[in-house]
């Protein structure tokens, strides 16, 4: 079930059942020259829908938020496109949407992130709700989990074997495969020079444009098919059934 293409009562009725939504939340950032902008929030989007429709074919409702589609991207500002809270607007927008939602009664909620550089922000998010609770001693209804697709299971088992050589760490073939499976019009076809980019640390917009000229670090995007980006997409769907089922049967001590 789409919360966005869903109707006010219908969600009504779908919380007497279940209480856990599920956000995909990425960014619109650079990606090399062959990787779209909307790379990391389109990974988890395409996997929270496959996951979604498998779920509904087996009568077996996955509520699947709108996309949290801009996320922390500060050292991508350097090449054109790229669009990026600072770390202290995206806190206070992940604790908006959480209390929205909260408001209504949904009390396991799942991000599926698809941008490693919004992991230090979205936990440290979860800190400032949570801390809302724990300074006035009363009852926190919710439990937040972050879970970055990569790391569903079998799935950096499945890339590692995948992409031994030019992995990376950004602008990877994993996601761009990923992307590619999806939208399968929107391949691109680039000759990489170096073929597998540069490493190195990520500090500002400018220095991170210097030492990774074309934006990718450590990747050979070019190893991306549209083949392995739906073994990829098969692989994590599988890993979040499981992870979010697991996820929604937790409850709190009484
Ligand atoms: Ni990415």
């Amino acid at each position: 079930m789409r919360l966005a293409y869903s109707t006010w009562p219908e969600i009504t009725a779908f919380l007497v059942d279940s209480k856990t939504v599920v956000i995909p939340i990425g960014s619109n950032e650079q990606h090399g020259p062959m990787g779209l902008l909307g790379t990391d929030w389109m990974c988890p989007e395409i996997i929270a829908l496959a996951a979604e429709k498998i779920a509904s074919e087996k009568n077996t409702a996955l509520m699947i938020a709108p996309t949290f589609n801009i996320g922390m991207a500060q050292h991508h500002l350097g090449f054109a496109g790229t669009i990026s809270l600072r770390p202290s607007t995206f806190m206070a927008a992940i604790e908006d949407w959480v209390l929205s939602l909260a408001r209504h009664g949904f009390d396991h909620i799942y991000f599926l992130n698809g941008h490693g550089g919004n992991v230090a922000t979205i936990e440290a998010s979860f800190s400032q709700i949570y801390a809302r609770y724990s300074y006035t001693g009363e009852t926190c209804p919710l439990m937040l989990k972050l879970k970055n697709w990569w790391d569903l299971p079998g799935v950096a088992t499945l890339c590692n074997k995948l992409f031994p050589v030019g992995h990376g760490m950004h602008a990877t073939p994993s996601e761009i495969a990923v992307t590619y499976a999806a939208y399968p019009e929107q391949v691109r076809h680039v000759d990489l020079i170096p073929k597998i980019a540069p490493s190195g640390p990520i500090l500002d917009a400018l220095d991170y444009r210097a030492r990774f000229p074309d934006g990718r670090i450590g990747a050979d995007s070019s190893l991306a098919t549209i083949e392995l980006g739906q073994e990829i997409i098969a692989m994590s769907v599988q890993g979040l059934l499981a992870d979010v089922q697991e996820f929604s049967a937790q409850v709190k001590p009484a």
